[in-house]
């Protein structure tokens, strides 16, 4: 199972690259991949496992972030009680090959932030993105879907797209001002 310890360095170049493109059929390489970070997510948000085996939740992971330098994220988007147990599962989905198609003029930020897996820190400031984006991406079996998300989903999507290009949030924080909003931005 993946733990934190598959998780590259914060420094670590793979980082910054921009992923390769996955061919299909999948290689059975990249079906146990797809298979491990999907189950990293569902472990990492159940309260018990997280806490057996030292897990940050997380809402979603990317390839790269495990040092796999391809173009692959899985989201596992839920709700959940005030103990943590998952109520309802929004996204549980692998995104291959994605690319952004269209995306709104307007903004949209998460007031306290954002964080990643591979940044075991907090770094202060908003990262304005924008509110609406429509994207297309491939799903393992390499069929095309089109899909339209708004705040808070198209916030994670757009960071795990980021990923698969080599960009980290905090490339998005404005560095002088990281808490300051303009008009164009709302804050969710
Ligand atoms: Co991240």
């Amino acid at each position: 199972m993946i733990t934190m310890k598959n998780f590259i360095a914060e420094d670590d170049p793979i980082l910054r690259q921009v992923a390769e493109p996955v061919q299909f059929p999948l290689s059975e390489e990249d079906e146990q991949l797809i298979e491990k970070m999907r189950e990293f997510l569902i472990n990492s948000q159940t309260p018990e496992i997280a806490e057996e085996y030292n897990l940050r939740p997380g809402v979603g992971v990317a390839a790269p972030q495990l040092g796999i330098s391809k173009q692959i994220f899985a989201i596992y988007l839920t709700e959940f009680d005030e103990e943590g147990n998952v109520t309802d599962v929004i996204i549980d989905e692998v995104f291959i090959n994605p690319r952004i198609l269209k995306h709104s003029v307007k903004k949209i930020a998460l007031s306290e932030g954002e964080g990643c897996l591979s940044v075991p820190r907090s770094v202060p400031g908003i990262v304005p993105r924008p509110k609406r984006v429509t994207f297309e991406y491939q799903d393992i079996e390499g069929d095309y879907y089109e899909a339209k998300l708004t705040d808070y989903e198209a916030i994670v999507i757009q960071h795990e797209i980021d990923h698969l290009k080599g960009i980290l949030f905090y490339d998005h924080i404005d560095a002088e001002n990281p808490w300051e909003t303009d008009d164009n931005t709302s804050i969710l």
